[in-house]
This record gives structure tokens, sequence and C-alpha cells, in this order.
């Protein structure tokens, strides 16, 4: 090992560590490699310990098997954060002893949430300990009377970012619950380099898991991100906690998507969407109702689908447009759809349909953020492209959904009957997708349309179809 004082060259994002510079680390990346003291504790045996196995009394002791028939599986073990949206996206809300991590731009809203959160589980369940390093208690306290509905005596806030600091003030007031805001603000004394450097943020990462851990809480720990999306700071801190939860919207909107990037409870398909108010983030319930309130369904181009994500159906719109290209290749721009997705679908537009895209630049947006997964809109996103390059609307109250495979044949997608009602609660009358699909919902439709007779709405109809040239001709009269 290094002596003590000497220093070691250390990647930023993937925390490779060298003793010479290298211009590209290992991982791929440039210029990342920066140089910093020797990652070495000062107070070797006191402070070993939070790289040491543990026992929760304090003392090192060596690993003992257990038998697994024996160990308790945790599932009870979850905190009910009083936010709904935030507990799916978590897969149930808050596990004990575990480790997450809530990224967002600055000014998205994570410690407006994060204070939502501390102040419901601070008087339902105990004392929460809330750590800011970015802000003053007087600032903290600001926005705690504005987007808190009562706030209780068990909500600490601790304006510190060091390390030791806040392991002794845990252990003094033994909270349920810690909030670490943020993670590139906080340092242990034990290492000489920066806060947010690879080597703060992995000593102050072991030492927030060893709190978890051996307390038995939930620490959740706040990151910012770059305008990219990039971690601002070492990534490493991704690869040590237990769920990473995403913060995005645009912040001249309302609206906010939160969604688990990695999660070890849970899926990572959940979204949870809330509106920025004044007296903070509001939940959205009707989420599909929310995406689709500015839909002009006359215009072209528009074209609303629908998706399943995590457990929930969920109704939006597609839009696009192609215009013709003025120099060089023609431009194929994406939001919320893989990009080369699009480049596959325009493919078989072409071939099957017979469209002619090569000097048309095409830009297709899913409507407010939302990045579905899978393959439910690809018929939206061929159709709106086919409605925008025809100059031609495709008519009201039309949902479109399908997966498109090369042939240009139509594949059924899953959860069919929950989208179906989706479509019918929001007042869709017509929705096409593929035959399979339409050939298993036959019974359910009974069903929908007597509900709807009895409260005198229109009947919602099923067209099935066997391919995207069948599509095209119920447009071409
Ligand atoms: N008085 C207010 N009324 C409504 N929204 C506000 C008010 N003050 C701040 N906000 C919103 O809160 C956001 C800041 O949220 P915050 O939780 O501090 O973000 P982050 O912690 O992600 O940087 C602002 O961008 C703004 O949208
Ligand atoms: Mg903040
Ligand atoms: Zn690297």
């Amino acid at each position: 090992m290094a002596k003590k004082g000497s220093t070691v060259f250390v990647c930023q994002e993937c925390g490779y560590e060298s003793s010479k510079w290298m211009g590209q680390c290992i991982c791929g990346a440039w210029n990342t490699m920066v140089e910093e003291k020797i990652a070495e504790v000062k107070d070797g045996d006191k402070r070993r310990r939070a790289s040491a196995k543990e026992s929760p009394s304090g003392g090192v002791k060596a690993g003992k098997p257990s038998k697994l028939l024996e160990i308790s599986s945790g599932e009870k073990g979850r905190l009910d954060t009083g936010i709904g949206e935030l507990n799916r996206v978590l897969g149930g809300g808050l596990v004990l002893g575990s480790l997450t991590l809530i990224s967002g731009e600055p000014g998205i809203g994570k410690s407006t949430i994060i204070i939502q959160a501390a102040a419901n589980i601070a008087s339902r369940e105990g004392v929460v300990l809330y750590v800011s390093g970015e802000e003053s208690e007087n600032q903290i306290k600001i926005r705690a009377d504005r987007v808190c509905r009562g706030l209780s005596d068990n909500l600490f806030i601790l304006a510190e970012t060091n390390m030791e600091n806040i392991a002794a003030v845990c252990e003094e007031l033994k909270p349920v619950f810690l909030i670490i805001d943020s993670i590139q603000t906080m340092y242990t004394a034990d290492l000489d380099s920066a806060p947010g450097s690879v080597s703060q943020v992995r000593g102050c990462g072991n030492e927030l898991m060893r709190i978890g851990k051996v307390k038995n809480i939930p620490v959740f720990i706040v990151a910012h991100v770059t305008k990219t999306g990039d971690l601002a700071g070492p990534r490493i801190v991704e690869h040590m906690v237990d769920c990473v939860l995403s913060f995005t919207g645009d912040r001249s909107h309302e609206m906010r998507i939160l969604r688990a990037q990695k999660n070890r409870f849970g899926t990572t398909s959940e979204i949870g969407a809330f509106e920025m108010s004044e007296e903070g983030l509001l939940e959205i319930e009707n989420l599909s109702g929310t995406l689709l309130e500015e839909m002009d369904e006359n215009s072209e181009g528009a074209i609303a689908t629908a998706v399943y994500e995590g457990t929930r159906p969920l109704v939006l719109e597609v839009q696009a447009l192609t215009s013709p290209t003025n120099i060089g290749f023609a431009r194929r721009t994406s939001i919320g759809i893989d990009n080369s997705r699009l480049n596959m679908i325009i493919a078989v537009l072409e071939k099957k349909m017979g469209l002619s895209l090569m000097n048309q630049d095409v830009y297709v947006n899913i409507v407010g953020g939302i990045k579905p997964e899978g393959t439910y809109t690809d018929l939206a996103v061929a159709l709106a492209v086919y409605s925008s390059y025809r100059g031609k609307a495709l008519g009201s109250r039309t949902l479109v959904l399908g997966e498109i495979g090369l042939t240009g044949d139509l594949r059924a997608v899953q959860n069919g009957e929950k989208i179906l009602r989706e479509a019918a609660r929001l007042g869709f009358e017509r929705v096409i997708l593929p035959i399979k699909n339409a050939e298993k919902l036959a019974k359910p439709l009974v069903d929908i349309n007597k509900e709807r007779g009895e409260s005198n709405m229109k009947r919602v109809e099923l067209t099935g179809m066997k391919n995207i040239r069948e599509v095209q001709r119920m447009f071409t009269p």
C-alpha cells in the first residue's frame, strides 16, 4: 500500500484508481482522472469500521452463517411515506435498512418531495432527521411551512456537512428515517479530498450504508444531475445504493415524473406523477386525463395511444411532424421513444406503406415528458408520422395501439383489457389495435358497452387490424 500522504489518480466516473495520470480511463471516459490523497483512514482503529463487517452492537465480528429458513424476509419492513405515488415507485414504501438515491436537476423539486415525505413519516412513525448541506435551517423552515400540512415535533433539521457529526447526531436522536441533502456537499474528515470527489462520496456512502443497516432505518440521499442528465460527480454512488429514483420534468411546466432507474425491492417500470404547486408537490391521480388535456384530435400528426406502465394503464398523446429537408441528410428526432425504434418504424412506413420519407425531416414527441417502455406505441407513432405527412387528421375519439413487426404485421400487446377500460373511461369511442388483441377483447367489450349503455354513453368500437397495409387502406378512401 502507498504511503500516507501520497496521492493517487481516481476516475470521477467509475472510481478506478491508478498511480499515474491517464487521458482515458479503462471505463472509456476521457479527462476524468483527478488526483486525490490516498483514501486511507487517519485513525485506523476507530474508523476502519466503515468497511469492516460489523455486528449491530458496534463491535467487529466475523460473519456467521444463518439458516435461510430463520431469516425474516423483511417484506413487512416498509415505511409508508404518506405519498402514494412515491410509495408505488419505491415498490410499496421505503424498505427498512435500505439506501435510496433521488436524482434530478436543481430546482426540480427533490427537497420538496423529501420534506413532504419527512413530515408525513415524522407525524406517524417517529423521529425523522433531515440533514441539509445545501440550505440553512431558515430556508428549510420556509419551504416546510409552505408545503407540509402540519409539522410534527418529531421532525428535526440539521444544517451540517460533516459525516462524523451527522453520525453522532443519529446516535443521539435515533431517527426512524434519515435524509441527506445532498451527497455532493457531504464529507468525512477521514479523507482529505474535496466534497463531491469519488473518495468522499464513497466514504460518505459507506458511512450512510452503515448507519442504515445498523439502525435498520431507510436512508434517503439527494444527488444533483447536470443538464444532460448525468450525475454531477461520481457515478459510484449509483452502484452503492439499493434504489435510484430520478425526478424529471420541464421546469417551465408543472408536471413532474418520478421513476425508478434501479430498484432492488420492486420493478423499475412504475412511474409517479406530480404537479408542482405553491403547496408543494401534488399527486396526479388521473394522469391519462392530464396528459390528454391539451390534445387537439383534429390536428394532423396527433394520435392518442396507450401503454401499460408498471401496474396501470396510461393513455397519452404522440405527436409527429414531417417537413422537407433543407440540406444534407434527413433528420430523425424523437423525444420519449427510442431513436432506433423510430428509424425502424420509418423504414416500415417506406417499404410497406409506400411513403417517401428520404427527403423529410421527422420529429416525434411523446407529450408530457413520458418515456414509455415497450412497443405499445409503435402503431401510433407510425400513424402520427403518416398523418402529418399526408396532412390529414385521424378523426376524434380514436385510440391507436399495437406493436409493428419488420414485416409490417401488427403484434398483440399485453394487458389489453385494462387499457381498453381506461380508454373507455376517458371517452374514446374507437380503438384501432392488432387483430389478436381485438379477438381477445370481444367479451370484455360486451360488458363495457353494457355499462355504457346504462349510462347513455356511446358504444366503444374495436377495429382489429392484421397489418399496417390494412390500417392504411382504412384511411385512404
Ligand atoms: N412559492 C412557490 N410557489 C410555487 N412553487 C415554488 C415556490 N417556491 C419554489 N417553488 C418551486 O420549487 C422548486 C424548487 O424545489 P426544490 O425542492 O428546492 O428543488 P431541488 O431540491 O430539486 O433543487 C422551484 O423550481 C419552483 O418550481
Ligand atoms: Mg434542494
Ligand atoms: Zn473510469
